[in-house]
């Protein structure tokens, strides 16, 4: 059974269209990841469905209560972890979760207990009485984690939950997350620009870019989507390449002064390849298993830019430490 509902959501910032009409569902229990880049409307649709903003349009159901008219008890069953920092770095770490719990008018012993068990669940019960800024950067994305889990939501929203760590705390996190599937059963939707991230974390993904979801799927079935392994290759006159090679791809394409071949084994199809090239001349060729970028780069004729997001959040992640100071 769905527990999120999305039908023709739309979010206009002044006539600018963030979120396109678009409509999608997610099961009870399922990690549902908005895959796309900086601009793509990610975060826009996780303020939506979080009751942070009002969509121009929707039809939209959170746990079964409409966004526009329910709030309230929208956000009674909802957790959020926020792309930018939120925690309160004079706090320490058990204070910020307990400062949440009173928000949510959790009674005390509650709020002892439940701060025990996810202080444990993100392995920070050794800090929990140090002062958030003491913390890495790591660890402080863990406990805003732990926050979003302690008033007990059906959903957590997790916006860019690893921006700008790296990959060792990357996968220290990837590994709560799926946890918090295994252990409460909490439904997950996640934003991120890291195609490994929603390749190795998501049951299903959207694909964004520009405000609409331009392919959504298993991780796996995107993949395949594209028709077999890729083989791409880099060559003086691309046109003359591509006349000569249509012939072993599934589907080819062309991309910044190369083409990228789909086909249904690289191994057996490469020397067939080489030779129908002949003479021509050949900078580089490479073959691989195609990647949710390649996907990506299917449907739009662009890359991702992984590097451009992570300056973006240090740049936000800056600017937020100045302005508590
Ligand atoms: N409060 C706002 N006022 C005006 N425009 C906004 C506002 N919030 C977002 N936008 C615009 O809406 C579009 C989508 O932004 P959004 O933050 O949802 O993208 P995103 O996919 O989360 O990007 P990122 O990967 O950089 O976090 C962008 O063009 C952005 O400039
Ligand atoms: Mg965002």
């Amino acid at each position: 059974m769905a527990i999120i509902d999305v039908r023709k959501l739309r979010k206009e910032f002044n006539g600018l269209v963030a979120v396109d009409d678009i409509s999608f569902s997610v099961g009870k229990g399922e990690i549902f990841g908005l895959l796309g880049p900086n601009g793509a409307g990610k975060t826009t649709i996780i303020s939506v469905l979080a009751t942070i903003l009002k969509p121009t349009e929707c039809e939209a159901k959170v746990c079964g209560y409409d966004v526009c008219s329910e709030p309230y008890d929208i956000r009674g069953c909802i957790g959020i972890v926020f792309q930018d920092p939120s925690l309160d770095e004079k706090l320490t770490a058990r204070e910020n979760l307990d400062f949440h719990a009173r928000m949510y008018g959790m009674s005390s012993k509650k709020r002892e207990d439940k701060i025990e068990e996810v202080l444990e669940m993100v392995s920070l019960q050794d800090r929990a009485d140090s002062l958030v800024e003491t913390f890495s950067g790591g660890m402080r994305r863990r406990l805003e984690i732990a926050r979003g889990l302690m008033h007990y939501p059906k959903v957590l929203f997790l916006d860019e939950p690893t921006l700008g760590l790296d990959p060792q705390t990357r996968h220290v996190i990837w590994k709560y997350i799926v946890e918090l599937k295994k252990k409460y059963g909490v439904t997950v939707i996640l934003t991120t620009h890291y195609m490994e991230e929603a390749d190795k974390l998501c049951d299903r993904i959207a694909i964004m870019d520009n405000g609409k979801i331009i392919a959504l799927d298993t991780p796996e079935e995107l993949k395949n989507s594209l028709g077999g392994d890729l083989i791409v290759l880099k060559g003086k006159d691309v046109q003359k390449l591509k006349s000569k090679l249509k012939k072993f791809a599934t589907k080819i394409r062309e991309f910044n002064s190369s083409l990228s071949l789909s086909v249904k084994d690289a191994e057996k199809s490469l020397p067939k390849i080489m030779r129908a090239v002949g003479g021509d001349k050949i900078d580089s060729i490479k073959m691989q298993k195609p990647t949710l970028d390649d996907v990506f780069l299917h449907y739009t004729g662009r890359r991702i830019r992984e590097e451009k997001a992570d300056k973006m959040s240090k740049f936000r992640a800056r600017r937020m430490a100045r302005m508590r100071r």
